[in-house]
């Protein structure tokens, strides 16, 4: 998830860019660049790191013009770097990108066996080749841009410069967003509204499939085919504050609605649904390498060991390997047993927990091979790890997980399909199902989000003061059960217990009483009927019993106090929904206590100390 401004106008361009990126930051801030039209052509100007580090290099060399566009990165494709900064250049042309081109590995081979000389490792610097190609083939910009969009598969938000037509800009969109500005004598375009709130209220939101040139006077909009398209002007009125969280109240809440998105983004160029199979070319292992993988053991801390104990379940059941699960800090230092034949995935969100880092690193010492799955791009764990298999839930600002737990366990699943399907332990009519269930998840999500939020939060509000929770689950409900407890806890600061739903009676059973709500995850699966017993069994006690469920559940329905419904799935894939309601039952009880949602008091994003 990166930002991209541009700007078209009578005023220099570099400090309105600069501003738009500063407000893009959140969106990623691993390095940044600005490309403007000067006398001598088009000049670009970048640096690793934060906006401050590019502010500084443009002091040094700065940009005079009064067109231009700017990137923040949130790299996706090759390590931050200022080779791999954007605006990307090819001869004349240059461009900034937000998304994922899917057919990246094609088009590199293509670009190069043409004689492109290609300098990074992003997949944007090949868009810019490809519509170099055009250009020098005697395309107009609009064109070469049109045609270089036919050969692109995937997600993008693009803005496109060329030295040879000084007083245009050219954009696209593709499932990543990008929004117009419509100013006086001036045109704009961003990642988001706030980019471009201080500047003009008025804005025109693409739609997938479509691109427009801009010009000072204002902006063509048509489909990438090329029919006219249009669009009305839309005037905004957001808070600068609303509009950097896209109108939600925190980060956290902004970022449980982008679970969709960030699924989609995850699935994207993974998910074969023509193969029936799950694309493996970046989890960086040989059908060999899976054939001979004796054991797995997964690493993880916090959240992520909760996405870890999911992904234990699915690798024994999809891909039938012996599989253990650990909590990276007391694996760590253990001296344990572990070696050649093992299989070690790193579960991390930054790619930076220490406990995790120094865990994986002993077991590499001692043979075992290392696959890190984490969302940062670069990051530690990445770096020391034989292979990585990252997640695309964007960056993740409040510091209780959410999208970047539904993106691993994306990646979780799909490894675990692909190594079942490698390993012989999958049909490939199941894997085909699989695969399909899949891709209709992040459909599902957006309902099961829109449909429970108002009854999550009114549930939050009956319990708010209940000074006890107790969240159960049987199976693949048992990690979720356990994040659920985790996520109350980290920023309510309420006391709850994520409890394995068949040990309630050798523990828990005891703190059960009508003030303590008792949320259960009875999910249509194989554990079904034992679940629901442990919800009577809650419910004999005179617990406050929520159950979430599938949608229409009338047992369920009868035997709880209040039934949340979630979309029905396959069996395998019931943690994807029946986290959501959980996530938004403690997002709702530590607003409503008014609480810091996105900073929870002495919690850290990235722990980086023992
Ligand atoms: C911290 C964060 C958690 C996270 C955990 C592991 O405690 O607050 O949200 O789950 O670290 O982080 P990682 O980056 O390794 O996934």
């Amino acid at each position: 998830m990166c930002g991209i401004v541009g700007y078209i106008g009578n005023e220099p361009s570099a400090p309105i860019l600069l501003d738009g990126l500063r407000r893009l930051e959140y969106r990623g801030y691993d390095s940044a660049g600005l490309a403007v039209h000067s006398p001598g052509g088009v000049q670009v100007v970048r640096a690793v790191g934060k906006l401050r580090n590019l502010e500084r290099a443009l002091e040094e060399r700065p940009l005079h013009g009064t067109v231009g566009i700017g990137h923040t990165r949130w790299a996706t494709h090759g390590r931050p770097s200022e080779v791999n900064a954007h605006p990307h250049v090819a001869g004349p042309v240059a461009v900034v990108h937000n998304g994922i081109i899917e057919n990246h590995v094609a088009l590199r081979n293509e670009l190069r066996a043409a004689g492109c000389e290609i300098l990074s490792d992003t997949d944007t610097e090949l868009v810019a080749h490809l519509v170099r190609r055009e250009v020098d083939g005697g395309a107009n910009l609009e064109t070469a841009v049109r045609k270089t969009l036919s050969r692109l598969h995937g997600a993008y938000a693009i803005a496109v410069l060329s030295t040879l037509e000084p007083q245009r800009i050219v954009v696209a969109k593709n499932s990543s967003p990008l929004v117009l500005g419509i100013g006086e004598g001036a045109t704009y375009c961003a990642s988001d509204v706030p980019a471009l709130l201080p500047y003009t209220r008025d804005m025109l939101f693409l739609e997938d499939g479509e691109m427009a040139v801009l010009e000072g006077s204002g902006a063509t909009v048509t489909t990438v085919e090329g029919a006219p398209v249009k669009r009305a002007i839309q005037r905004i009125d957001w808070s600068p504050a609303m509009a950097e969280k896209a109108g939600y109240k925190h980060f956290m809440l902004k970022e449980i609605f982008e679970q969709p998105r960030a699924l989609e983004d995850t699935f994207r160029g993974r998910l074969d649904r023509q193969a029936g199979d799950i694309n493996g070319a970046e989890i960086g292992l040989t059908d060999a390498d899976a054939a001979d993988i004796k054991r797995v053991v997964l690493l993880a801390c916090g959240t992520s060991h909760h996405a870890a104990m999911a992904g234990r379940y699915w690798l024994e059941s999809l891909a039938r390997i012996p599989t253990v699960v650990e909590l990276a800090s007391e694996f760590r230092g253990r001296d344990a047993v572990v070696g050649a034949g093992d299989l070690i995935i790193a579960v991390s969100q930054s790619g930076e927990t220490l406990d995790t880092l120094v865990a994986a690193k002993e077991a590499k010492q001692k043979g075992a091979k290392v696959l890190a799955i984490a969302n940062v791009i670069g990051s530690a764990i990445p770096r020391m790890s034989d292979a990585t298999f990252y997640t695309h839930a964007g960056p993740e600002i409040g510091v209780a997980s959410t999208k970047c737990f539904s993106a691993q366990l994306a990646n979780l699943v799909m490894f675990a399909i692909w190594l079942g399907r490698r390993r012989d332990a999958l049909s490939p009519e199941r894997t085909r199902e699989l695969v399909e269930a899949l891709a209709r998840l992040p459909q599902q999500m957006a309902d099961t989000l829109n449909g429970t939020r108002q009854l999550v939060a009114n549930l939050a509000r009956r319990y708010v003061d209940a000074r006890d929770v107790l969240f159960l689950g049987r199976g693949l409900s048992f990690p979720i059960a356990l994040e659920g407890a985790l996520k109350l806890k980290e920023i309510s600061y309420v006391h709850a217990e994520g409890y394995a739903a068949g040990e309630m009676k050798h523990g828990p059973i005891a703190l059960i009483d009508a003030r303590v709500p008792v949320l259960v995850l009875v999910p249509r699966d194989d554990n079904y009927e034992r679940s629901l017993s442990n919800l009577q069994e809650a419910k004999a006690r005179e617990a406050m019993v929520i159950a979430i469920a599938n949608e229409g559940d009338v047992d369920a329905r009868d035997a709880s106090d209040d039934l949340i419904e979630v979309a029905a799935v396959d069996p395998a894939l019931t943690p994807f929904l029946t986290v959501l309601p959980l996530q938004l039952y403690s997002y709702y009880v530590a607003d409503f206590k008014g609480t810091d949602v996105d900073q929870p008091r002495n919690l850290a994003k990235t722990v980086t100390v023992e």
